[in-house]
C-alpha cells in the first residue's frame, strides 16, 4: 500500500504582513511533514494565502490599492516567510489563481445541482475581521460597540439577498460522522466544544455576499460573490487538481490526513467544511487539529492588538533553528503559549548550545585527538552502552504513535531526556581516562557517535538545517535520513571517514 500523507496549514489572509502566530502554524506543519517523510511517507505539504473577501478588499482600499495588486505584494511576504522558515512545502496556493477559481466554481455547481443551496435574504451580524456570521447570543455590547464574544472583533449589521447552504440538514449526519470518526477533531477539549455547538442546532449558512465584489462570482448569478470561507476551504482541493478526480495528486492525497489550524478557525474546518464536502459527495478530511495561540502577555498576538513579535526580527537576531526549536518545545501543543525573548535565550543556551552543540563538539574533537577523523573500531557493547542505545529502540513505536496523535511534547521531551543522558554517559564513562584501554575508549566514542546520529535524526524535523550540519559528520545527507535507522545500533561503519563541523549554536550572552 502506498504511504501517502497530505498536510495543510491554514491559508493566511494577506491583509497585513505575517506575524509569529502565522509562523507558528507553519513551523508545526513543517515539523509533521518532515517527520512523515523520514518515516517513509510520500508527503504533500500545502500552504498559501486566502485573498478574497471584504476584509482584504477593505485593507486594499485603505491603501488606495487595487485588491489584486495589494494581494500580490503581501502574499509575496508570506511566500518569502515560508522560505525563511525553511518550510518543505510542496506547493503554495493563492486563492486568486485560476486553478483555484475552477475548483470553487465546480464545487458550487455541484452543491447547487444537489439542491444544497437556495436564494433568500440574510439579516444578522457579521464580522469582517473574522469573515464570520454571528447570532445574537454570540455577540456582546462593550462600551457601545457590538463585538463577537469569542474573538472580540467588531460586528456590523448586515441585510442583503444571499444564497444559503442547507447546513441545518447536515446536523445529524455531522454528529454521526464525529461519533464514527472519534479522532476527526483534536485535541479532545476542542472536539467537545464543536460537538456541543452542533448539538445546539445548526442554522442554514449564508454562502454569498452581494454588497462588495472582491471574490469569486456565483456561477449562476454574477451579482453575488461566494462567501470567502467556502472559497478559502476549497484551496485544500484545488491544490490537488480537483475537480479532476482522476489525477495522480487527488488519487494519492485526498482525503487530507491533517488540516492543522488555530483554535479560532475550528468551526469553519470541523463543521462547515465537512458539511460542504458531505453535501457534495466528497470524503471529509481525516483530521482537523486546532492548536492554541501564541500569546504576548496574556493576549493573542495579533495585528489589531499591536502586540506582535516579528518572526523575521527574531530570526535575524537569533537564527531560525532556535526559533523553531523554542516554539515546538516551549508551547505545550494544543494549548496557548506565552513566548518571550528571555525564555528563547535560555532555551538556546541550555538545550541547544550546552546540551546538543556541546555534545557534538566534545565527542568529535575527542575522537580527532585520540582516534583520528574516523569511526572507531569496536567489538562488543557493554551493558551501560546498550542501556543508552536501546532507549531509542524501546521508544520507537511510542514516538510514532505520539506523533500520529500530534503529541509533539512527548517527542520533544524524549529528545531533551536523551540529550541529558548522552552528556551524562560521556562524562561518566570518562574516555579520557581510558587511554590504556583502547577497546573501551573506542567503544565509548562509537556509542557517543551513534547517539549523536540518532538524536540528530530525531532533531531533523525540528531544526533541519542544524541537524543536517551535524549529520555531515557522518556524511549523511538529507535524502539518506530515515527514522527507522535509529533502531540500528551499529549503523556507523568502523574506519569510515568523519568530518569536523563548526559550532552549531552560539550561546547568547546577556
Ligand atoms: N484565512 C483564514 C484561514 C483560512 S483556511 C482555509 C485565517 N487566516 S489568518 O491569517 O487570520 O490566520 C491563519 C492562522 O494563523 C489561523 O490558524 C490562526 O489561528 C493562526 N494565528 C493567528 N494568530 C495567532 C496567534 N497569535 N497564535 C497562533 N496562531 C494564530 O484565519
Amino acid at each position: 500500500m502506498d504511504k501517502n500523507f497530505y498536510i495543510t496549514t491554514p491559508i493566511y489572509y494577506p491583509s497585513a504582513k505575517p506575524h509569529m502566530g502565522h509562523a507558528y502554524s507553519s513551523i508545526v506543519a513543517d515539523f509533521f511533514a518532515r517527520f512523515k517523510r523520514i518515516q517513509g511517507y510520500n508527503v504533500f505539504f500545502l500552504t498559501g494565502t486566502d485573498e478574497h473577501g471584504q476584509k482584504i478588499q477593505r485593507a486594499a482600499e485603505k491603501q488606495n490599492k487595487d485588491p489584486k495588486e495589494f494581494c500580490d505584494e503581501i502574499s509575496k511576504t508570506f511566500k518569502d516567510l515560508s522560505t525563511l522558515l525553511n518550510l518543505s512545502n510542496n506547493d503554495f496556493i493563492r486563492t486568486t489563481e485560476k486553478r483555484h477559481h475552477k475548483s470553487v466554481d465546480h464545487l458550487w455547481k455541484i452543491l447547487e445541482k444537489k439542491k444544497e443551496i437556495y436564494l433568500s435574504k440574510y439579516s444578522g451580524w457579521y464580522s469582517v475581521s473574522d469573515e464570520a456570521f454571528y447570532s445574537e447570543d454570540e455577540i456582546e455590547d462593550i462600551d457601545g460597540n457590538k463585538v463577537s464574544k469569542s474573538s472580540g472583533s467588531q460586528v456590523e449589521w448586515l441585510e442583503e439577498e444571499s444564497f444559503f447552504f442547507k447546513l441545518s440538514k447536515w446536523q445529524k449526519p455531522l454528529l454521526k460522522f464525529y461519533s464514527e470518526n472519534p479522532n476527526f477533531i483534536l485535541p479532545e477539549t476542542r472536539k467537545n466544544e464543536v460537538i456541543s455547538f452542533v448539538k445546539s442546532g445548526l442554522k442554514d449558512l449564508s454562502v454569498s455576499r452581494k454588497s462588495f465584489s472582491w471574490g469569486i462570482k456565483v456561477p449562476s448569478n454574477k451579482d453575488h460573490v461566494i462567501y470567502v470561507w467556502l472559497d478559502a476551504l476549497t484551496n485544500y482541493l484545488s491544490a490537488i487538481n480537483y475537480p479532476n478526480e482522476d489525477n495522480d495528486l487527488y488519487k494519492k492525497f485526498w482525503p487530507a490526513n491533517l488540516h492543522l489550524i488555530g483554535k479560532d478557525i475550528l468551526r469553519f474546518h470541523a463543521v462547515y467544511w465537512p458539511a460542504f464536502l458531505l453535501a457534495a459527495g466528497i470524503k471529509p478530511p481525516l483530521r482537523v487539529y486546532g492548536h492554541g495561540w501564541i500569546l504576548s502577555g496574556e493576549q493573542k498576538m495579533s495585528k489589531s492588538k499591536g502586540n506582535i513579535l516579528d518572526p523575521i526580527e527574531i530570526i535575524n537576531n537569533y537564527g531560525l533553528d532556535p526559533l523553531r526549536y523554542y516554539l515546538l518545545k516551549e508551547v505545550s501543543f494544543g494549548n496557548d503559549g506565552n513566548i518571550s525573548k528571555e525564555k528563547l535565550e535560555s532555551c538556546i543556551n541550555s538545550d541547544l548550545a550546552n546540551n546538543y552543540g556541546n555534545l557534538c563538539q566534545r565527542v568529535i574533537s575527542f575522537c580527532e585527538k585520540n582516534i583520528g577523523l574516523k569511526i572507531p573500531q569496536i567489538n562488543e557493547f557493554e551493558a551501560e552502552d546498550l542501556q543508552i542505545l536501546d532507549n531509542y529502540k524501546n521508544s520507537f513505536e511510542d514516538l510514532k504513535i505520539h506523533i500520529d496523535n500530534q503529541n509533539i511534547n512527548f517527542y520533544l521531551n524524549f529528545i531533551v531526556e536523551q540529550l541529558f543522558k548522552a552528556n551524562k554517559y560521556f562524562n561518566d564513562q570518562e574516555p579520557w581516562k581510558k587511554k590504556d584501554n583502547r577497546i573501551r575508549l573506542n567503544t565509548i566514542v562509537y556509542v557517543s557517535m551513534e547517539i549523536i546520529r540518532k538524536i540528530s535524526i530525531l532533531l531533523y524535523p525540528i531544526i533541519p538545517e542544524t541537524a543536517l550540519k551535524a549529520l555531515k559528520i557522518f556524511n549523511i545527507e538529507e535524502k539518506d535520513i530515515e527514522f527507522a535507522t535509529i533502531l540500528n545500533n551499529k549503523y556507523l561503519f568502523s574506519e569510515d571517514k568523519i568530518n569536523k563541523i563548526g559550532i552549531l549554536f552560539n550561546k547568547v550572552t546577556k
